[in-house]
């Protein structure tokens, strides 16, 4: 299959299609997600919880970024893939922003990047998109900004909220954002955003009403079991099946049931000569 590009992502829209896409942050899962043909990887900072078990995304650094978009990369060659920016990465200046989008692309071998905010990231958004990179915008529940919102809480419910909801996502769009991520809103609020910007709206925890959806591995897949949000749905059971493969594995030391004669050397030449040893 060919990679897909931004070209065919807003041909997909065009078209009514629905974009799939999943988060993933090693070679193996990036590798299921492309044979199973997902449209899209990104490669979240939610690995803070799902690989490395922080309770938020906030720990989570550059060069974790990159390692992992690396892998994802080796395991999905053919995939679009999207690097989300880590907490601290994008807010200090707005050329350090964009040395890290950069890094991004030089190094991680993504092909767009994505930030969360609105308003307030216009600047950075702007600066990162003229060194001609894909910027996906994020508006809604944003999780590196949870501390300041209470905690991972949806957004948009009252009428006040809703509205700053909107005028973020406007504000990602006319900033030059090519495809926009809302999280965390109501189905409302997510349709008319939908309705009024001309470029891919993507949703987790948005309602249907958008041009695509998108889950964390560590919630679609059954992974990660510490928090589960109202929006995610467990299509497998990773940790089900790990943990059986595992006490299976654990039983069959303790009986010296494995290894069996299937996994072991044998010698070639004299057996004799052998046992002299
Ligand atoms: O990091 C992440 O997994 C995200 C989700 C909202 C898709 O940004
Ligand atoms: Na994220």
């Amino acid at each position: 299959t060919q990679k897909k590009t931004i070209l065919d992502l807003y041909k997909m829209k065009e078209n009514g299609g629905k974009a799939a896409w999943t988060t993933a942050y090693d070679c193996c899962f990036a590798a299921y997600a492309e044979k199973a043909g997902m449209d899209m990887i990104l490669v979240g900072d939610s690995m803070g919880m799902v690989v490395y078990g922080y309770q938020g995304t906030i720990p989570v650094t550059m060069d974790m970024c990159i390692n992992a978009c690396q892998a994802v990369r080796r395991g999905a060659p053919n995939t679009y893939v999207i690097g989300d920016m880590p907490f601290g990465s994008y807010h200090e200046s707005v050329t350090s922003a964009v040395h890290n989008a950069v890094r991004f692309i030089k190094e991680g071998d993504v092909d767009a990047v994505k930030l969360e905010g609105g308003v307030a990231v216009t600047e950075v958004i702007k600066a990162i998109v003229r060194a001609g990179i894909v910027v996906f915008g994020h508006v809604g529940l944003t999780p590196q900004s949870s501390t300041a919102m209470g905690g991972f809480r949806a957004q948009g419910r009252t009428v006040e909220s809703a509205r700053a909801v909107i005028q973020d996502a406007i504000a990602v769009y006319e900033a030059g954002s090519r495809c926009i991520l809302l999280e965390g809103i109501p189905e409302a609020v997510g349709a008319f955003i939908h309705r009024i910007l001309p470029i891919p709206v993507y949703g987790i925890g948005a309602g249907s009403d958008t041009d695509g959806q998108v889950l964390v591995v560590g919630d679609s897949l059954g992974m990660f079991e510490a928090f589960k949000p109202k929006f995610a749905k467990k299509y497998a059971d990773i940790a089900g099946v790990a943990t059986q493969g595992f006490a299976q594995f654990i039983k069959e030391v303790k009986e010296g049931s494995f290894p069996a004669s299937e996994h072991k050397y044998s010698i070639s030449g004299d057996i004799v000569e052998f046992e002299k040893l």
